[in-house]
C-alpha cells in the first residue's frame, strides 16, 4: 500500500502546484452548483482532470470518485476518492486555507489518505494500520478528556436547511467548549485534528471526498472517527477526536 501512498502524494503535490498558479487569479471562471453558496471554478475542474489523468496513467484499472467528475468504476478493487480542491470558497476569496485530498479505498475501507496544503507546503498522509505523518514525521491527535478546555473545529455544507439545524447545535456547544473554529476546508480541519492543532472536529453533511483521506489520517493518529445520525433535517454527521471527547460531544448533539 505504500506504493499507493507515494502515488497519491506525488499527484497531490502536482495538483497543488497547478492550483497555486490560479490562486488569487481575478479572471478565474466561477459558477454555482447545488446552491448559490456552493461554488466551483475552472481551477477545481483542472485539478480534478490532472488527478484523474495521473491516476489512469499509473493505475488504469482503478475506480475514481471525484467531487467534480463523479464515480467511474474500475476492476482492480481499488477506488480513489478525490477532492481536487477542498476549500473552494476560501480559494476564491484569496484565503490561503485550501487543500488537495486524495484517498484510496478497498473492500475493507480507506487504505491510504493524503491531504496536501500547498500554501504551507504541508503534506499529511497515512496508510491503514500505520502512523499518521506530517511531512514524514509521525503525528498524534489530542488526548484531551475535558470538553470545557477543548478547541473544536466545525464546518458547514451548502444546504441552508442543514445549516439552520447545525447552527442550533453549534450555538448549544459554544458555551461548553474552549472555543470553536471554522476554517473552511474540512480536509485541513481533519488533518489538523490528527496533528493535535484541534482537539476535535464535528460536521454534519460531509461528502465522502471531504472525509476519506482526513478520516483515515485521524484514525492513524489515534483518534476515533464516529458517524452520528442526522440532526433535524441534516445529513449524517461525523465527530472526530479522542474517545472521551467524542462521547461528550455526541452527548451534546443528541
Ligand atoms: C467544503 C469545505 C467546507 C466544509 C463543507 C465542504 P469544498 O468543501 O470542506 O469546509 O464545511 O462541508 O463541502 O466544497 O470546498 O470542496
Ligand atoms: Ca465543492
Ligand atoms: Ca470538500
Ligand atoms: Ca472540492
Amino acid at each position: 500500500m505504500s506504493e499507493l501512498r507515494l502515488l497519491a502524494e506525488g499527484i497531490a503535490r502536482e495538483a497543488g502546484a497547478l492550483l497555486r498558479q490560479s490562486f488569487r487569479d481575478p479572471d478565474l471562471r466561477v459558477s454555482a452548483k447545488s446552491t448559490p453558496t456552493d461554488l466551483v471554478s475552472e481551477a477545481d475542474h483542472a485539478a480534478e482532470h490532472l488527478i484523474r489523468t495521473r491516476l489512469s496513467e499509473a493505475r488504469p484499472d482503478d475506480g475514481v470518485l471525484g467531487e467534480e467528475g463523479g464515480d467511474v468504476e474500475g476492476t482492480s478493487g481499488i477506488r480513489w476518492v478525490v477532492d481536487p480542491l477542498d476549500g473552494t470558497v476560501n480559494f476564491l476569496f484569496g484565503v490561503p486555507q485550501w487543500a488537495v485530498s486524495i484517498a484510496a479505498e478497498d473492500a475493507d475501507g480507506t487504505v491510504v489518505g493524503v491531504v496536501y496544503d500547498p500554501e504551507r507546503d504541508e503534506l499529511f498522509s497515512a496508510v491503514r494500520g500505520g502512523p499518521a505523518t506530517l511531512d514524514g514525521r509521525e503525528i498524534t491527535g489530542s488526548t484531551k478528556q475535558d470538553l470545557p478546555t477543548a478547541l473544536v473545529g466545525t464546518g458547514f455544507g451548502y444546504d441552508s436547511e442543514v445549516r439552520r439545524s447545525q447552527a442550533v447545535v453549534v450555538a448549544k456547544l459554544l458555551p461548553e467548549v474552549r472555543d470553536i473554529r471554522r476554517f473552511g476546508a474540512a480536509a485541513i480541519d481533519l488533518a489538523w485534528t490528527a496533528a493535535g492543532r484541534l482537539d476535535a472536529y464535528y460536521e454534519h453533511g460531509l461528502n465522502p471526498w471531504d472525509l476519506a483521506a482526513g478520516g483515515l489520517i485521524c484514525e492513524c493518529a489515534g483518534l476515533e472517527v464516529r458517524h452520528v445520525p442526522p440532526v433535524g433535517v441534516s445529513n449524517p454527521g461525523v465527530i472526530v477526536g479522542p474517545p472521551t471527547l467524542v462521547d461528550a460531544l455526541a452527548g451534546h448533539l443528541a
